[in-house]
């Protein structure tokens, strides 16, 4: 996409804002958008077709007018605060639930880790990239979590791609979400497996296709705990019923559930108090473990076939001894102290009481996401990147996350953002929400916002 101005960094008037990004933005609604190669040069055919895509052409639009919401370089991450374009910036878009990347506990097994094992386990798990931090944490989560045994992969990403990938067969009965996370639905296509997507969170539908199958061949759930980009949580005991009505395992996505949802932080099923637990759990090691990593709880059966058969797990390189012992620590932390996930959850439900007077739309925070929703691509990106110079940063959610003519804005909280922190936050949110007109602006919508 042609772009008319030299990338820039500097405070921008509200109305430059919107007058960049509305050389960028009507390309999210169009199915290709016009894009010349650098200096008119030929190019194969090869790269000329990754021209013309929408999101990828808006968003180097964007980057080249200075205006991106995506790549936002921190110079300094201290948990609760960063430091962007060098300003101190209050960080409303980690997952960083717990707090604990600073815990000095965190860093101290990292640095330990870092001294006794080098920099990387250079190799595979199964072969020679096995360190004693690898088995304890698989040891330690198992036994949290209530399960028989646990594998630790690389990322969580790895962990949902290389367990359902390898898992599933070819035949079997396999429903998904259809907001699942990418690493599920990656881990569900390409190997002959035919899943089918049943509407979000919607246990009707669900029955209604399962259903619709005869009655025979393994049938798999497969759901996210609470859904990455909204907040929303999945209805689990209603999931667990259908499951057991037909037949069904079910395979548990917890990455955002873990540290987050029940009293101790064990996830969905302790959220809502099921004896009747998912057959499979998956979590990750980004999100309140402070660190790098996924893993998958379960029967030792299935575990110890991951451990010979998942390929992401086979053929890949083990997670670095001081990440792995960062994420060991920090679930140490969660189990000794189980105050911290009540209270990053009292901090989102603060947070998104005070943007819900201010008028905001936005989810109750319930978990620490809240997903404060924009009229349009425009107005959410002007939201954010305003946002951004006055010191706030959250993410940025456009298509195809969502759908094409929504955005959204992504907040997630720490239990170690302080009220201070929050009531900034609703501080600048405030202000800039009306200079965007986002809210205040008096009409029926906005209004209806605020009574909700
Ligand atoms: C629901 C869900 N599952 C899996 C993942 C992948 O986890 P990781 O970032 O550890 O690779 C994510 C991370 O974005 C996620 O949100």
């Amino acid at each position: 996409m042609q772009v008319d101005s030299e990338p820039m960094r500097d405070e921008l008037s509200i109305n430059e804002l919107r007058r960049r990004l509305a050389q960028v933005l009507p390309g999210l609604l169009q199915n290709t958008v016009p894009s010349d190669p650098p200096n008119g040069e030929v190019e194969p055919a090869f790269f000329a077709r990754l021209r013309g895509i929408p999101t990828v052409e808006v968003c180097r639009g964007g980057e080249a007018l200075g205006v991106s919401p995506f790549f936002i370089p921190a110079e300094a991450l201290d948990g609760p605060t960063a430091v962007i374009h060098g300003r101190e910036t209050l960080m409303l878009g980690s997952n960083n639930y717990l707090g604990l990347t600073r815990h000095p506990e965190v860093m101290e097994a990292a640095r330990e880790a870092l001294e006794r094992y080098g920099t990387s386990c250079t190799g595979s798990r199964l072969l020679n990239g096995t360190i004693p931090v690898h088995i304890e944490f698989e040891e330690e989560i198992a036994d949290f979590l209530g399960y028989p045994k646990a594998i630790l992969f690389s990322s969580g990403f790895m962990a949902n791609q290389g367990a359902l990938s390898s898992l599933c067969r070819r035949g079997d009965q396999v429903f998904s979400d259809r907001d699942n996370h990418a690493s599920i639905v990656d881990g569900m296509t390409g190997f002959g497996v035919r899943y089918v997507r049943y509407a979000h969170n919607d246990m009707e539908d669900l029955e209604k296709r399962i259903k619709s199958f005869e009655p025979g061949p393994p049938r798999l759930i497969v759901s996210d705990s609470v859904f990455s980009m909204s907040g929303e949580i999945v209805k689990l005991p209603q999931l667990m019923q259908v499951a057991r009505r037909h037949g069904a395992l079910v395979y548990l996505d917890e990455a955002h559930g873990l540290g987050t949802l029940g009293a101790t932080g064990r996830g969905a099923a302790e959220h809502f108090g099921l004896s009747d637990k998912p057959d499979l759990v998956m979590g990750t090691l980004s999100k309140s473990l402070a660190a790098v990593g996924g893993f998958i709880a379960g029967p030792t059966v299935a575990i110890d076939f991951l451990r010979f058969c998942a390929r992401s797990f086979v053929f890949s390189a083990a997670a670095a001894p001081a990440v792995a012992a960062a994420g060991l620590a920090a679930l140490r932390i969660l189990r000794r102290e189980p105050d911290r996930v009540e209270a990053a959850r009292s901090n989102a439900r603060y947070l998104a009481n005070g943007l819900r007077q201010l008028g905001f739309e936005c989810s109750s925070g319930t978990v620490p996401i809240i997903a404060v929703q924009a009229a349009d691509a425009m107005e959410g990106c002007a939201m954010h990147f305003a946002l951004v110079q006055a010191g706030v940063l959250t993410n940025m959610v456009l298509y195809p996350a969502v759908p094409k003519n929504e955005a959204m804005l992504r907040i997630s909280v720490m239990a170690t953002h302080t009220r201070q922190h929050l009531d900034h936050a609703l501080e600048v949110f405030e202000t800039v929400g009306k200079k965007i007109g986002m809210i205040g602006s008096g009409d029926a919508r906005r209004r209806e916002r605020a009574v909700k």
